[in-house]
């Protein structure tokens, strides 16, 4: 009966740990392409913010059991203060320190997200990108200490968890660029075109070289005293 608990227990922590690696990838993953803001017609931008925020509360449940089925195990002595005290495990202090790690970060990016309102946007931005640290801290944890990280099929959950983040940042990357060149050449052209007919008040540069300003013509027009014949 003692030896079904305990073997239970030990099944849940390994269950609990990889849903919660997996479920961190979705999180980072969806947090990268809403930033980058991907959209399409059939899933728009608040679609994606949104189940980007129930995909981190569901990792942190997972990790949430994960983290108390580690600790009350009777095999496994980790200890309460593990639980947030990095490298306080007795129980290989180094892979389990890892874990803690990780869980400080997320907590981290947690806490800033739920007092959003109240807390200055950059600095909610910097504490959100510890999420970028969090994610390998804890797959070198779930690497380090799993049961089943010699398994094949385990292997192929974590490369499928690296190939998805490397490819939303390869995609935001990527994006970045793109969105850099094209708001460079937008700034060309506006920068080629000396005035808009709605400008204000502006200046133009003559043949001669030497700019003069040009007043808005209060005609029923709206051209300007340049534009009239
Ligand atoms: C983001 C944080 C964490 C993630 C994603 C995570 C994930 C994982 C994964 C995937 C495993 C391997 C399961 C297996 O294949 O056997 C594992 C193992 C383990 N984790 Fe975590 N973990 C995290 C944090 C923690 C923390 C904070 C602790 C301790 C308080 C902890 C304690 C353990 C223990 C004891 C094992 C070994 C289970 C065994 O005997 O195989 N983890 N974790």
């Amino acid at each position: 009966m003692l030896a079904s608990y305990s073997t239970t227990i030990w099944y849940t922590i390994r269950a609990t740990g990889i849903v919660a690696l997996v479920l961190l990838t979705g999180t980072l993953v969806l947090g990268i392409l809403t930033a980058g803001r991907a959209k399409s017609r059939s899933w728009p931008a608040f679609a994606q913010a949104d189940l980007h925020k129930r995909v981190s509360l569901l990792a942190m449940v997972f990790l949430a059991l994960h983290v108390l089925t580690a600790v009350i195990d009777t095999y496994v002595n980790v200890g309460w203060a593990s639980v947030l005290v990095p490298f306080a495990s007795p129980y290989r202090p180094f892979w389990t320190g890892l874990g803690t790690v990780a869980v400080d970060l997320m907590l981290a990016v947690a806490i800033s997200s739920a007092l959003r309102q109240r807390i200055a946007a950059r600095v909610w931005r910097g504490i959100h990108w510890l999420a970028y640290a969090s994610w390998p801290v804890a797959m070198a944890h779930s690497l380090g200490m799993g049961t089943d990280a010699s398994r094949l099929w385990m292997d192929a959950v974590a490369a499928s968890c690296a190939l998805a983040v490397g490819g939303a940042l390869a995609w935001r990357i990527g994006d970045h660029k793109k969105s850099k060149e094209l708001a460079l050449g937008v700034g060309a052209i506006t920068r080629a075109v000396p005035v808009r007919p709605e400008a204000p008040s502006s200046a133009v540069l003559s043949a001669n070289g030497s700019t003069r300003s040009l007043r808005r013509s209060t005609s029923a027009t709206g051209l300007l005293e340049r534009d009239r014949p």
